[in-house]
């Protein structure tokens, strides 16, 4: 095993002490492998806990699989084996996860495949109004989320005008505006300018919900006092210190 690492080593439902003591799994995944068609296993056997309160960074080079990972944990990506558990249950098919997909607050590495409303309100109240909620509760919603973000008065903005920084923030906040029970970041701060990180890293502290933060961003995980983990050969292991390699 490689410097500053150990292997991560709680399964899903591992026997870590009596019940009560235990934090619970929101997100588990035990044994998953997955190939996209043709081409070799991107993940492998691999094990991931999200605990109630887990605030967790998850790095890893270029192309290691760190998105495919999360398109398999959100049921996007069916894994040839494994087991998936999400708050409280094994989730399997579409339907299984379609229940849960909108709670777990889930942000594309890309912008533009989260944002495809005309205007930024448009975008926000698509969730909610998705939901069953009323077009004035949707509207509420937005506003709330609008001015959580920082971008009060950015309701009736094109979505596709807006900068990249913008694009990432809004796509945030149509993960916000569902009331999600984790946040699940992939590269959340690219395209992110100073100010724009610092009110992203007040928001996970303000927000206090588990996080799961994919980022080659060391300076900002730092901040964010995040665990660490590598996904590396199709496997994640914890860090105990971040690696030299970025
Ligand atoms: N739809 C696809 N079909 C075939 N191969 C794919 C597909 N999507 C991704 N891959 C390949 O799978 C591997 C993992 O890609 P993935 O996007 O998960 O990496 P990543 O760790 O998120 O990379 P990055 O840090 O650049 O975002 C890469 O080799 C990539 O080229
Ligand atoms: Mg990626």
């Amino acid at each position: 095993m490689a410097d500053g690492a150990s292997s991560l080593t709680i399964p899903p439902g591992a026997d870590a002490g009596p019940a009560a003591d235990r934090p619970k799994t929101l997100i588990g995944l035990a044994g998953i492998d997955f190939a996209y068609p043709g081409r070799e296993k991107v993940l492998s056997g691999l094990d991931f806990v999200m605990e109630e309160g887990g605030r967790i960074a998850l790095t890893g080079r270029n192309g290691c699989g760190k998105t495919t990972l999360l398109g398999v944990m959100m049921g996007l990506l069916k894994p040839d084996a494994g087991k998936i558990s999400v708050f409280g249950k094994e989730r399997r098919e579409e339907k299984d996860f379609r229940e849960v997909r909108p709670l777990m607050g889930f942000v594309f590495q890309d912008a533009d495949d989260q944002l495809f409303c005309p205007t930024v309100a448009d975008d926000l109240a698509f969730g909610p109004l998705n939901m069953g909620r009323s077009k004035a509760e949707a509207d509420r919603i937005s506003e709330e989320v609008l001015e959580t973000l920082g971008l009060e008065g950015f309701g009736d903005r094109v979505t596709r005008d807006l900068s990249g920084g913008e694009k990432k923030l809004v796509a945030l906040g149509t993960a916000l505006a569902l009331k999600p029970k984790t946040l699940i970041l992939d590269e959340p701060t690219t395209f992110l300018d100073g100010k724009a990180r610092e009110r992203l890293l007040s928001l996970l502290n303000e927000l206090n919900l588990p996080f799961l933060i994919v980022s080659h961003d060391f300076p900002f995980l730092k901040k964010t006092g995040c665990r660490l983990l590598e996904l590396s050969e199709g496997k994640i292991r914890e860090l105990d210190s971040f690696p030299d390699w970025d």
